[in-house]
């Protein structure tokens, strides 16, 4: 599906009924990547956006700050009358969901920060940032991709064909300016280490034993920072969890959203909600 928001048209699924689960992807893959979650939907409502600059969302103008991507949840939120909802998100994904609980605290009923941390980029990382996206405008995603799959994925991982297929393909149907575009708004976007010890809604934190861009200890102080919080560490994964072991990482989350079921739920409330539509 397509909406206009925000000045951008943003691509998004709409899936299930039940309580709102938006699902926010890593970077520069887009809303395909869960698909391997897509049992949730006999559940939950799940609602997974592309971000900005990824997938059938639009391309806007460099930098593609996290704090806009953020803000386009939200206007889709407001467009689908859900007040309240989980959000979990992967990575970028993560840096954007730590950005809406930072700013939108009320919109959020329970958060989920998969293989991502809070912590601001190093002046090195700000320069990999830049040169990554110029590798992109320059070289093109597949360029992107020969560099970023190594990363992405454990050892094992990378030797399984349908796998590594499955994740190029997302990488190279992202705009080159997308992935610049992306890569200068990660750069600029604010440490969210302090939003931590202010998130005061059920929280569960994913990290996995093979993760080489958020290392497992991250994960674990991370869990350590936020009260409340439950943590799953997914063995014999990479980075991208979710794909890696969907079995393991969807079990992750149908246990934590079963204890959310008693919680209020205010996601089919649409006639309370005077921002909606
Ligand atoms: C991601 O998976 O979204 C990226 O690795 C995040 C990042 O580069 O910081």
């Amino acid at each position: 599906m397509e909406i206009e928001l925000n000045g951008i048209t943003l691509g998004y699924d709409d899936r299930g009924h039940g309580l709102p689960l938006v699902l926010l992807h890593a970077f520069p893959l887009n809303r395909r990547m869960w698909a391997a979650s897509a049992a949730l939907a006999q559940h939950y409502r799940m609602i997974t956006p592309d971000l900005r600059g990824h997938g059938d969302s639009e391309v806007v103008p460099s930098p593609a700050l996290i704090s806009d991507m953020a803000d386009d949840v939200i206007k889709l939120l407001d467009a689908l009358h859900i007040e309240r909802t989980v959000i979990g998100g992967l990575s970028m994904g993560g840096y954007v969901a730590l950005n809406i609980v930072a700013r939108y605290a009320p919109r959020v009923q329970a958060l989920i920060l998969a293989n991502t941390r809070a912590g601001a980029d190093s002046a090195e990382g700000k320069r990999n940032r830049a040169i990554l996206g110029q590798t992109a405008l320059d070289a093109g995603a597949n360029a992107i991709a020969d560099q970023m799959i190594p990363k992405l994925l454990s050892a094992p991982a990378q030797r399984n064909r349908e796998l590594v297929d499955h994740v190029r393909s997302m990488i190279i149907a992202t705009d080159p300016r997308g992935i610049a575009a992306a890569s200068q708004g990660m750069a600029a976007r604010p440490d969210s280490t302090a939003v931590l010890g202010s998130i005061n809604v059920p929280t569960l934190i994913i990290g996995s034993t093979d993760d080489a861009v958020i290392p497992m200890a991250e994960s674990i102080a991370m869990h350590g920072a936020i009260a409340n919080a439950t943590l799953e560490i997914i063995p014999d994964a990479g980075h991208l969890s979710n794909l890696e072991q969907p079995e393991s990482f969807n079990r992750a989350l149908q246990s934590f959203l079963a204890t959310l079921a008693n919680t209020p739920n205010q996601g089919d409330a649409a006639d309370d909600f005077p921002n909606g539509g």
